[in-house]
């Protein structure tokens, strides 16, 4: 339990070294459902790596359970096992882009994203939201914090600018070391406890997309609205840094 524990908490360094605003991000979507879906709401998280935002919403919210949705082996594995005394949490080995996703249930209150929807393309992340209009109730709320730049222009252009400045300006962790995500990786890639999930990790070739021109906002936004959302909106920025709301 300990080395499961400990595995979840390397997790969260790598993840809190490259996104600085990480928790604040976590504090707001708990207080979003906290607020918008009262004390017990079912939750789906998308793409939930090891579970870390489904814990922070059981731990704010210990009447919520929360369907945590990924199709990494490895992560999926440490938080099967870290997460063991949280039976709140449940793990779902699913592709978000199956448009047979609905199968997991409807009738959600909500659904919660974390730096994941960025390694969808266009016409996954359109499959997915059509999922989500099946299997939220109406009224129901998706959040979704990530990378959202829009498609350009001279504002777009400031931000990068900013954004490549405050990257620069930002300790980077050594690219070997365990707060890289390579780093991180290649300690999980030789870790005799992870060797069964690894190897299936890939033979699924389950990696991190190399697109070079992430999806714009608006297609996000269009692609909410086409899938029957009534309200897309913005709860949180920082730069391009977003927390994207939207209301079924
Ligand atoms: C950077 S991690 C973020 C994990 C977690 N939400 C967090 O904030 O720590 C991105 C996650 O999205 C998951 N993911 C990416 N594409 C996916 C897909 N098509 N189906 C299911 N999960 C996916 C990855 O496996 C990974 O766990």
């Amino acid at each position: 339990m300990a080395r499961w524990a400990r595995w979840l908490g390397s997790w969260e360094a790598q993840q809190q070294a490259l996104l600085p605003r990480r928790e604040e991000r976590f504090s707001l979507i708990c207080a979003a459902l906290a607020t918008g879906c009262g004390t017990s709401p079912r939750v789906l998280d998308l793409g939930s790596g090891p579970g870390s935002l489904a814990l922070r919403v059981v731990r704010c919210l210990p009447g919520s359970e929360v369907v945590a949705v990924d199709r990494d082996p490895v992560l999926l594995e440490i938080g099967r096992r870290a997460l063991v005394r949280r039976p709140q949490v449940s793990f779902a080995d699913r592709d978000l882009a199956d448009p047979l996703l609905p199968e997991l249930g409807s009738g959600f209150d909500a659904a919660v994203s974390s730096t994941a929807l960025h390694w969808l393309d266009e016409a996954a992340l359109a499959r997915l939201y059509r999922s989500l209009a099946l299997m939220l109730r109406p009224g129901g709320i998706f959040l979704n914090a990530d990378h959202l730049p829009r498609s350009g222009g001279a504002i777009e252009e400031l931000v990068g600018e900013l954004e490549k400045g405050a990257e620069e300006g930002r300790p980077q962790p050594a690219p070997s070391g365990a707060r890289s995500w390579d780093g991180w990786w290649a300690i999980a890639e030789s870790a005799a406890e992870l060797s069964e999930a690894v190897a299936e990790r890939r033979r699924r070739e389950h990696h991190h997309p190399q697109r070079s021109v992430p999806v714009p906002l608006e297609h996000h936004r269009q692609a909410l609205r086409d899938a029957g959302f009534a309200e897309v909106g913005c709860l949180w920025q920082h730069l391009n840094d977003r927390i994207l709301v939207a209301v079924r």
